[in-house]
């Protein structure tokens, strides 16, 4: 714990700096969440979810894990999508990738690092699904950034595919799905203008955004 002193020090700056901007910002905060969107990112620790996007404390429902992946039989990501749909009606979700992800850069590599080599063949399986897009970028870490970028298109997919969006959708609720990715040069977001707010759009969205050259 000794060793640790300093994030429990930090942790108590932080909250005088927060109450003193706002003295009852804890009392509120304590009381409910409401949040009006869903961010799925990546686990990467130089993507910090509110901080890029200047949301404070209870306004960004978080999920994350390596490379930003939503597959159907994940529980754990499922049940916060779930949770932020039908409980909290986040009207927004966000899948945000970024450039340079390492669970993508082991994907496109091949890398064998144990267990999380498993998680990774979902992205291998993008990478196999768009094998002749990517063969036709020389530069590597091009292909690589598109890979990211196609990861990010192929899980706001998979976001609207759910059987939680897409009865949301049925029941005429507003709710959009989009796909971002971060760069860590320059601290920039970028859309990669998949959003939708239907499965029609989805479709339609998606084709887009595999054409799109950028
Ligand atoms: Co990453």
């Amino acid at each position: 714990m000794k060793d640790l002193a300093h994030l429990f020090r930090n942790n108590r700056a932080w909250t005088a700096n927060i109450l003193a901007k706002d003295p009852f910002f804890f009392d509120r905060l304590s009381r409910q969440q409401s949040p009006k969107y869903l961010w799925i990112g990546c686990s990467d620790s130089r993507v910090p979810a509110n901080e890029i996007v200047g949301l404070l404390p209870g306004e960004l429902f978080v999920h994350r894990n390596v490379a930003n992946i939503v597959v159907q039989t994940d529980l754990n990501c499922l049940s916060v999508i779930q949770y932020a749909v039908e409980v909290l009606h986040v009207e927004h979700i966000i899948v945000t990738g970024h450039y340079g992800c390492g669970g993508v850069q082991a994907a496109f590599h091949g890398l064998r690092l144990g267990l999380i080599d498993d998680w990774l063949r979902h992205v291998e399986d993008i990478m196999r699904k768009h094998a002749a897009a990517l063969s036709m970028i020389p530069d590597e870490t091009k292909a690589l950034n598109r890979l990211c970028e196609l990861n990010v298109i192929q899980q706001a997919v998979n976001v609207g595919e759910t059987t939680i969006v897409r009865q949301a959708w049925e029941r005429g609720e507003v709710l959009t799905v989009h796909g971002w990715i971060y760069d860590l040069n320059d601290g920039l977001l970028r859309d990669l203008e998949i959003s939708a707010s239907s499965r029609e759009e989805l479709s339609s969205t998606y084709m887009r955004a595999l054409t799109a050259s950028r």
